[in-house]
């Protein structure tokens, strides 16, 4: 597995909205193994590779959970909001990065009652003393990361942004490993997911494809005391049945199932009680496109430290490659 692709993928800046960075890299990586490439209006970076055959999009979202600036106090504080899903809890003591490289500490006020903290209540501490010396370097609007390192354990991984920099990665490497395919392909790798599916849907307008596959991220319940959800890291990609913004259409779904079946790659079935992805929004495009998802068992997710399993992206890429070489 090219693991320093995937530190460079996780370890860039990219929240909503500021996917420039992550985009020139993927393009970079990609532009020799397909025969168009192009960045639509909202930035999606779509690349195709012809085909006769039916037309398949795969989408992985480039952009990460972030956080945005509200606030300066006089003292030199930032005050801020969240970008996509941020937990004020899973924020405390954490490091943030701005794109110019400012990093941050998140603090809090003091509170008698833990369970009132909200992110109203904390703020971003750049190690300077006055709203002047904050304002030379942020502003109003600008917008921060996580900060943490991509670290190999064992067979896991760990790294901030593995939603969707996981996805992104597959897209890669089965792009590259590919041989020849019967079908029209578009790897798309789609803006603001984390805001709401944004830039997938209007992708999935341009593309117009015959079916569908996003790559993304799901929970699992293998941690002491979990939420029930039967998907465990490294027992396989987990092929989504349903999550609050998706029913996978039985033939995406059978499609995965029987090309895994086939040539003996592990996977999983996975119901995800909450959340969702860009298949949500791809599916109800124009008359309703035949959508699903292949997800990466994922722990921690939205958090500094998401944790993955090697064995499960490698299944992922290889199945995804089987699945592309078929008539469809
Ligand atoms: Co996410
Ligand atoms: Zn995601």
């Amino acid at each position: 597995m090219n693991s320093e692709l995937l530190k460079k993928l996780t370890e860039e800046y990219g929240p909503s909205g500021n996917e420039e960075k992550i985009r020139d890299l993927i393009q970079s990586e990609i532009k020799d193994y397909v025969d168009e490439i192009k960045i639509d209006k909202m930035g999606n970076l779509i690349a195709m590779k012809k085909g006769s055959g039916k037309r398949i999009m795969l989408a992985s979202h480039m952009d990460e959970i972030g956080v945005i600036i509200t606030g300066i106090t006089d003292n030199g504080f930032l005050r801020f909001s969240n970008i996509g899903g941020v937990s004020p809890y899973v924020s405390i003591g954490q490091r943030v990065i701005f794109s110019d490289g400012t990093i941050g500490i998140v603090g809090m006020e003091h509170l008698e009652d833990i369970k009132k903290l909200k992110l109203e209540k904390m703020y971003i501490d750049i190690g300077v003393k006055s709203k002047e010396e904050v304002s030379k370097r942020i502003n109003i609007g600008d917008v921060a990361s996580f900060h943490s390192s991509f670290t190999t354990l064992d067979d896991f991984i760990t790294a901030k942004a593995l939603d969707d920099r996981i996805g992104c990665f597959i897209a890669i490497e089965t792009i590259k490993s590919l041989k020849t395919s019967p079908n029209e392909l578009y790897f798309v790798f789609t803006v603001q997911e984390e805001l709401g599916l944004r830039g997938a849907k209007t992708a999935a307008f341009s593309v117009d494809p015959d079916l569908a596959i996003a790559i993304d991220v799901t929970s699992t319940g293998d941690t002491p005391k979990a939420k029930h959800m039967v998907v465990k890291l490294g027992n396989g990609p987990a092929v989504k049945i349903k999550d609050k913004s998706l029913l996978s259409h039985p033939t995406v779904k059978n499609l995965m199932i029987h090309t895994a079946k086939e040539n003996q790659i592990p996977y999983q079935l996975e119901v995800l009680e909450f959340g969702g992805t860009d298949s949500g929004a791809i599916h109800l495009t124009r008359s309703g496109v035949p959508s699903g998802v292949l997800s990466i068992p994922c722990r921690y997710v939205h958090t500094p430290s998401e944790m993955i399993s090697k064995k499960d992206v490698e299944h992922a890429i290889v199945l995804l490659t089987k699945i592309l070489e078929k008539e469809i």
